[in-house]
């Protein structure tokens, strides 16, 4: 059996180790053939490929990145997108893929598996908000680069009596804000589930103050004011799946609460910097565990499922299960970080 691997979306750590577990199973356990395709969905859009065994997977599994590339092409926003794909398969006598992504990447996934394409999914995100799995990988990397960043803001924003405002990624989800917030002991967390009111949040920035504290407010991009007064920035452009590109929040947060109280603030954006670099040991875990069932599930059949993690096990669930709606932070978690805000 020849089967393709793929990467898409964000690039997030523990990519390499989820295709080096395909590789090193795929080929000793299974006696498969593996092939990378480049970049995303453009690889078996184009044609795009490159070699893809256990030697070209020596030393990956603590790299960032992607060996295989990656991209947000989005094959159902392409005429013709689908039946190009499959005569790509046909001719690199691919029989199954094997794709690694988030939202967007395995919600193409499965519309092609309804299709019936061979396929099966590997859940990635470090913003954690895919359903059907407990965890992704590349969330507690984030999550941990995060919390050292806010530990060390913690020293200036005390030394210069300032706020920090201390802006990390999460669209829709704020799980990295929720996390890192309660790790590194942010005085509040604003996330995109709970809409701010920016009355309260310079409320609780004097209380800080009062009690001889400096405030870090840990604020995920996509967070909004619950007025919706516009204090979201957004660059107007968007990408092949129409996500608007986010940044601004946490300057605007910072120039709002300098202007309200009267304290400095000044706000510090993680960026990119918490999906870059090496995976933490749990993500290597995860990433590898998530790779070894995914190429059993080829071996099994079971196309059109997602690895998933259940407590401890890897369980295979419905492609659809996991892509279908957003895993978000509930009132009750947010709630529990709310017990230290102020
Ligand atoms: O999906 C992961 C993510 O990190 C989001 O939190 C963020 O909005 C997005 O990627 C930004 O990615 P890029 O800058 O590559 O478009």
């Amino acid at each position: 059996m020849r089967v393709g691997v793929l990467t898409g979306g964000g690039d997030c750590p523990g990519l390499n180790a989820v295709i080096r577990a395909v590789v090193r199973k795929g080929v000793q356990t299974h006696g498969f053939e593996l092939v990378g395709y480049r970049d995303g969905w453009r690889g078996p859009l184009e044609g795009l490929t490159m070699p893809l065994g256990v030697e070209q997977c020596r030393g990956i599994l603590p790299r960032g990145g992607t060996i295989l590339g990656s991209s947000r092409t989005n094959p159902f926003g392409v005429e013709g997108g689908v039946e190009r794909i499959r005569e790509n398969l046909a001719a690199d006598g691919v029989d199954a893929l094997v794709a690694i992504g988030g939202e967007d990447t395995l919600g193409v996934a499965t519309r092609l598996a309804e299709l019936g394409v061979d396929v099966v999914g590997v859940p990635k995100t470090i913003d954690n908000d895919l359903s059907g799995t407990d965890f992704t990988f590349g969330f507690d990397t984030a999550v941990n680069i995060a919390t050292e960043a806010i530990d060390r803001l913690h020293t200036t924003a005390e030394s210069h009596h300032r706020v920090l405002v201390v802006e990390v990624m999460g669209r829709h989800a704020g799980w990295i804000a929720l996390h890192s917030g309660i790790a590194g002991g942010a005085s509040e967390v604003l996330i995109p589930e709970q809409p701010f009111d920016i009355d309260d949040v310079c409320r609780r920035v004097e209380t800080r103050f009062q009690t001889q504290y400096a405030p870090i407010i840990v604020v995920a991009e996509g967070a909004v004011p619950a007025d919706g007064s516009g204090m979201t920035l957004t660059s107007g452009e968007k990408d092949a799946f129409g996500h608007v590109r986010l940044g601004g929040i946490g300057d605007r947060l910072a120039a709002e609460i300098e202007q309200r109280t009267g304290k400095e603030a000044r706000a510090v954006v993680l960026g990119h910097v918490q999906r870059g670099g090496t995976p933490t040991a749990f993500d290597r875990w995860l990433a590898t565990r998530f790779g070894l069932h995914a190429i059993d599930a080829v071996a099994d059949g079971a196309f059109g499922t997602m690895m998933a993690l259940r407590g401890t096990r890897i369980e295979r669930v419905p492609l659809a299960e996991g892509t279908g709606e957003l895993k978000v932070v509930s009132a009750e978690e947010y709630a529990e970080a709310q017990v230290f805000f102020g």
